[in-house]
């Protein structure tokens, strides 16, 4: 099978498309014939060796993929060959198979294309658990969202607005702060051209955001962080700028103010169940057509640098695809 390999740590552009054997499965596992893998943020951070988790070489990275079932080892219970499913992975997605525990794939709404579904595990799922889990967001609250057309920024706005929440996209262009207001944001801020503290507090009256959800970090969480209203929450969900700010706590005191993280992958290890109720959620809404994620390109596996590039020069509004064209 065709397969993307990272042979050594470093820049995307030493990817290297490669012929590699079929892999084989165990017991508890299940092989799935990929149709399409959801790119995304931490994949670059993957093959430059900075991500939490480091594979050993060569691995090919893809945290989130949509196919069919074509083989089901011992104990596996509850999925069929030739099943639709999605499942995120640890890493291997850029491929024409893998092999996934068999806990972990879960049935596409009927209404999704294999595109779509696989666009929906890391961004939704990240977004969904943070809002509603991590920071328990209420109707009627003010949700502000950093990088507000990236794959979790655009997947928060959607299910902010679901929510019912009076969301504010804040986002580095007028293109993305279009989009992310088609995507049900109320207000927008452009943070290249003002002042995000200015705006905010103008925006709410000087009361400020009671969900903050920041992939972004940097220099924007220094300003976001003194927007937090009275018993805020600031979602922690990533550092999109390169940058891992550090928190005035005083800000957390005065305000009776909370800082989140949220490492959503990690609820596999921990507690699954929470992964699971918010999938069925998410899958629910889909049906519906409730939410329906943006594909911003679709790439075929010979394309697996340009779409990683896509996400490293800042120009994704939604998400990035690989899948057979
Ligand atoms: N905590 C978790 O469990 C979890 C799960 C998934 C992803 N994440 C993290 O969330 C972040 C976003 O991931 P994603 O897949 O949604 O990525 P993405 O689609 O590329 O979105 C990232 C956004 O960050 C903004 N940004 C600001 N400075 C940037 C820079 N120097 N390079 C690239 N983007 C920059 C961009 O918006 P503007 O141009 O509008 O500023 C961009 O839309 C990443 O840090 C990722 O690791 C965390």
């Amino acid at each position: 099978m065709k397969a993307v390999l990272c042979q050594e740590f470093g820049a995307i552009d030493n990817l290297v498309l490669d012929e590699i054997p079929s892999p084989s499965i165990g017991a508890g596992q299940v092989k799935i014939r990929v149709r399409a893998c959801g790119v995304n943020f931490p994949d670059i951070l993957l093959v430059q060796g900075s991500y939490q988790l480091k594979p050993p070489l060569p691995f090919s990275p893809g945290l989130e993929i949509a196919g069919d079932i074509s083989e089901i080892g011992e104990g596996v219970d509850g999925l069929q060959i030739g099943q639709r499913v999605v499942s995120t992975l640890m890493w291997g997605g850029f491929a024409e198979e893998v092999v996934a525990p068999g806990v972990m794939p879960m049935p596409i709404a009927a209404g999704l294309s294999y595109e779509e579904a696989a666009a929906i595990p890391l961004a939704y799922g990240t977004a969904h658990v943070a809002l509603t889990h991590r920071a328990e967001l209420k109707p009627g609250e003010t949700l502000l969202v950093l990088g507000a057309a990236g794959g979790v920024g655009l997947a928060a706005v959607q299910l902010g607005a679901l929510l019912g929440a009076r969301v504010i996209a804040a986002a580095s262009t007028t293109d993305k702060l279009e989009l992310a207001r088609k995507y049900g944001a109320d207000d927008l801020i452009n943070y290249s051209s003002e002042s995000l503290r200015d705006r905010m507090k103008a925006l709410t009256d000087g009361r400020g955001a009671d969900v903050i959800f920041d992939p972004v970090g940097g220099d924007l969480f220094d300003q976001a962080l003194r927007r937090i209203a009275w018993e805020g929450r600031y979602l922690v969900i990533g550092f999109a700028s390169g940058r891992i700010p550090s928190a005035p706590v005083n800000i957390a005191l005065l305000k009776n103010a909370s800082i989140v993280g949220l490492f959503w992958g990690a609820y596999w290890q921990h507690d699954s169940a929470v992964i699971r109720r918010s999938f069925e959620q998410l899958m629910a809404w889909s049906n519906t057509g409730e939410i329906k994620p943006r594909i911003h390109k679709t790439f075929p596996l010979e394309g697996a640098v340009s779409a990683l590039r896509e996400l490293q020069e800042r120009r994704v509004m939604g998400k990035v695809v690989i899948a057979a064209p």
